[in-house]
């Protein structure tokens, strides 16, 4: 990803970042249905100084802040709090507190982390979808929305070797909305 600053007037990218089976699934009891330590590298290197917003549900499967990144969790629960996050009330709040967060890092996206429920609200509004395709079809719960061939472009694809530590091999693969600038 480029390492491009924002400036007040230019606008902050909404980037989704998630690991996809070939299935479409994407979780399992409320944890990833795989280990690839390989892919938490990649997703590091895609969300460092960025602010990443996510659901409660993500941040309870994660466990703790990640670090060097402002955490964002939107929760419903008005009493819902914990050490090192923000938390939104709804996904509008959430996209504020990032963009503010962004435009003070000098960051030129906001990554979206999960979970499903999400995804699904927050897709129509973003920019790129930054996928690890999981080369398996294992057994889960919860799925990424559809990507809809005409609305979204795949504009990278690179195969990556199954390192020692990986369950199943696994591609990076980047999309970018149709009709772009
Ligand atoms: N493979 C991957 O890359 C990846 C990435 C992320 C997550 N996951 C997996 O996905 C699963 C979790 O996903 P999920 O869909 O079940 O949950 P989620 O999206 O992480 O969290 C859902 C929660 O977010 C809050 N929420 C959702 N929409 C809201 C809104 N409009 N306004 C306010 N709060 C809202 C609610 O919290 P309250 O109940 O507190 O109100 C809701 O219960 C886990 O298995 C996780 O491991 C996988």
């Amino acid at each position: 990803m480029s390492g491009t600053c924002a400036s007040a007037s230019q606008p902050i990218d909404i980037v989704l970042v998630v690991a996809v089976a070939e299935n479409g699934v994407i979780g399992r009891n409320g944890t990833l249905p795989w280990r690839i330590k390989s892919d938490l590298q990649y997703f590091r290197s895609m969300t460092i100084g960025r602010p990443v917003v996510m659901g409660r549900k993500t941040y309870l499967s994660i466990g703790r802040p990640l670090p060097l990144r402002t955490n964002i969790v939107i929760s419903r629960d008005p009493a819902y709090a914990a050490p090192g996050i923000l938390v939104a009330a709804d996904l509008a709040k959430a996209l504020e507190a990032a963009r503010g967060d962004a435009l003070r890092r000098n960051a030129d996206s906001i990554a979206i982390i999960g979970g499903t429920e999400i995804f699904k609200q927050i897709m129509p509004q973003a920019a790129r979808l930054v996928i690890t395709e999981v080369h398996a079809r294992p057994e889960g719960d919860t799925y990424f929305p559809e990507i809809d061939p005409g609305l979204w472009r795949e504009i990278e694809r690179r195969p990556q070797p199954k390192g020692p530590d990986d369950d199943y091999g696994f591609s990076f693969v980047t999309y970018e909305r149709r009709g772009a600038a």
